[in-house]
């Protein structure tokens, strides 16, 4: 179908449905196991109601916000996916292009496991665009500290270590079609074998100390985890990999519920002193608007940006995320609220999140 005839971002997964690579569909829909958390990341959303105010003057909204300091458009961002040349040739210049053309532009976290590589997608960075860098950690520890370089080097912003991917997750799609993915440039490497499972604490703390870029621990999964990382000088990311490691966790949103109020009794400003960003499952405006008003600083996508970009490549990238912001604009006037900073709990109910 023609790009304009697109409705809701769930029209981009239909089409790559349709019209991937069995090993490309595979590798990017699926989850763990039964694929519970997959679908929870989801669901959870469903959970959460909003309470509307009336009667505020709504004419002029304001998606705008700060993010590590810097002013962005919009508060959600293109997650860390590995090999988008499965999908579209472009790979993660198509996200990138997507990313930073148009009236407005979103950050994009760039993957390890890139299929192109890092120097040629920050080389491409138009209209001065975030970009930020995610970490894999690899058993051989001069490699992670020289793609922290790299990183630093090629302009990028934050780096973000990974931290739910001891091993990986079994995606038994994937495995059924007996497809492993192999990067585009032929190192075909299993992607377990590359990551590192003794990786803990002090290593993380070594990293951080070795670079003046903000570090973020990306798969926090409990609030002790993110006290810790707090405590510790990590920016986090609430995230179970979109579903496709530990099967049966409690979705990021609910657990950004408990995190939020536990760092800021502990004294942690969520936006001043720590960046608290959630991933998996946002698919609406409104999750965006849920997950800002419980207390997330930044909102990430993964899945959204590979299937839009497999389906239209950067067309498809701007086409996704200003349908993202068309719905925040709506949602944020139907909510009676002009600014992300007027957003707070008392804009959800959030009693049934618990109930599955
Ligand atoms: C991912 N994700 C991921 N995360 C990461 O830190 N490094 C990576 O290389 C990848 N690769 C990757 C590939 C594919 C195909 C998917 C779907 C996901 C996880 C990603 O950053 C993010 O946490 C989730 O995708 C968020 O969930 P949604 O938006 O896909 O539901």
């Amino acid at each position: 179908p023609s790009i304009d005839d697109l409705k809701t971002i769930y029209d981009f997964e239909y089409i790559c449905s349709k019209i991937l690579p069995k090993n490309a569909w595979y590798y990017y829909s699926s989850g763990s196991e039964d694929e519970f958390s997959l679908r929870e990341n989801h669901n959870s959303y469903h959970r959460v109601q909003f309470r509307p105010k009336i009667l505020v003057n709504v004419k002029d909204i304001d998606t705008s916000t700060t993010i590590l300091g810097e002013e962005e458009d919009v508060p959600f961002y293109a997650s860390a996916t590995a090999l988008a040349a499965l999908g579209h040739e472009d790979g993660e210049l198509g996200i990138s292009n997507g990313c930073a053309e148009g009236d407005f532009k979103i950050p994009q976290m760039i993957s390890t496991l890139s299929s192109k590589s890092l120097g040629e997608i920050t080389k491409s960075r138009i209209n001065n665009q975030t970009h930020w860098f995610q970490l894999y950690v690899n058993t051989d520890r001069s490699k992670a500290l020289d793609l922290i370089k790299e990183a630093e080097k090629s302009g990028c912003k934050a780096i973000f270590i990974t931290v739910d991917a001891p091993s990986l997750g079994r995606r038994e799609k994937d495995v059924k079609l007996k497809a492993q993915p192999s990067r585009e440039n032929g190192i075909s490497k299993g992607l377990s074998t590359f990551i590192d499972p003794s990786l803990n604490w002090e290593d993380a703390k070594f990293l951080n100390s070795q670079t003046k870029l903000p570090v973020f621990l990306k798969g926090i999964q409990r609030k002790e985890d993110a006290l810790l990382a707090a405590e510790s000088g990590f920016n986090i990311v609430i995230s179970n990999h979109g579903g496709r490691q530990l099967d049966h966790t409690v979705s990021p949103l609910e657990t950004l519920t408990d995190v939020v109020p536990l760092l800021k009794e502990k004294g942690f400003k969520p936006g001043t002193d720590i960046e608290i960003f959630v991933d998996g499952g946002v698919r609406r405006g409104t999750d965006i608007l849920k997950a800002i008003a419980l207390g997330a600083t930044g909102v990430g996508l993964g899945r959204p940006i590979l299937y839009s970009n497999s389906a239209y490549g950067s067309e498809g990238v701007k086409k996704c995320k200003e349908m993202l912001k068309e719905e925040l604009v709506m949602n944020m006037r139907l909510l009676g609220v002009t600014s992300l900073k007027e957003l707070d709990e008392s804009f959800v109910d959030i009693q049934s999140l618990k109930y599955r």
